[in-house]
């Protein structure tokens, strides 16, 4: 400061111990402009079929924002089809979103599909030895049925985040999916998350997902071993309402009034 190399609001200020408000004031060094540090915020949310992932929607659909707090520079993590429902992390920290996000890393994503009629063993390999689908090659690291009757619900775990690509795969192997969910990204698993809630992630599951971790495998298997729950049509859709408009519903449901309709 004493060398009159900080600027504020395009003033050199010399004088020690200025007060500057970071957020609002364009402070400078040597030209440079410092920011204020942004803590860092670290969100698992249960989207509801319906909702769409995106900061904003040009159509003025109900996006994921919609579901969470304000945060500054808070984004959702990937994608999920809006026909799809399940765990969407959102996050300001854009280092990490890339780390969880990128095929390279490997966070292992586990969905529970859906599908038409019951697939075998062969249907089940294929998954695993992968299917070259408009030009994509597409694999699954694990495949298998965990609910069967006429038709059957599949668990199937990826790491490579293409998009549709539980549909495709599934659909390609003749098998179309009717329902998704996304039950666990790496170590965070949606167990005690309703649709529509969200949580904060805890220091081990942000650690967990930076080092490319999966749930621990006793907690997969009970996921795994649950009856997936058919739920209500409007059940789900009046959760979802409801989060929005904030009810009560617990820590985990956002607060505060909708920011936007439902045509
Ligand atoms: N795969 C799909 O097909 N859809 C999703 O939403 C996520 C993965």
């Amino acid at each position: 400061m004493l060398e009159g190399r900080v600027t504020r609001n395009g003033e050199t200020v010399r004088e020690l111990g200025t007060k500057a408000d970071l957020e609002r004031d364009d402070v400078r060094v040597d030209g440079v402009r410092v920011k204020a540090p942004k803590a860092p915020v670290y969100l698992v949310l249960n989207k509801p079929r319906g909702v769409v992932t995106t900061r904003s929607d040009p159509e003025r659909r109900q996006t994921v924002m919609d579901l969470v707090p304000a945060v500054a520079g808070l984004f959702p993590v990937g994608r999920l089809d809006v026909t799809s429902e399940g765990l969407i992390l959102l996050t300001n920290d854009g280092a990490f979103a890339e780390r969880v996000a990128h095929p390279r890393y490997e966070v292992p994503r586990v969905y529970h599909a859906k599908v038409h009629r019951v697939p075998d063993a062969q249907a089940l390999e294929r998954l695993k030895h992968g299917v070259k689908i408009d030009g994509d090659f597409m694999a699954v690291d694990r495949a298998r049925v965990v609910q069967a009757d006429n038709n059957a619900w599949v668990e199937v775990t990826l790491h490579e985040g293409k998009q549709h690509e539980v549909k495709r795969l599934l659909e390609a192997v003749g098998h179309p999916v009717s329902k998704l969910r996304r039950v666990a990204i790496g170590p965070v698993t949606s167990r005690g998350l309703e649709p529509g809630q969200f949580r904060s992630l805890t220091p081990e599951e942000i650690e967990g997902l930076r080092r490319g971790e999966a749930a621990a495998a006793g907690r997969m298997r009970r996921l795994a071993g649950r009856r997936p729950r058919p739920r209500a049509k409007d059940a789900t859709r009046g959760r979802a309402h409801e989060a929005a408009r904030g009810r009560s519903g617990g820590p985990s449901r956002r607060a505060g009034p909708r920011k936007r309709g439902r045509p």
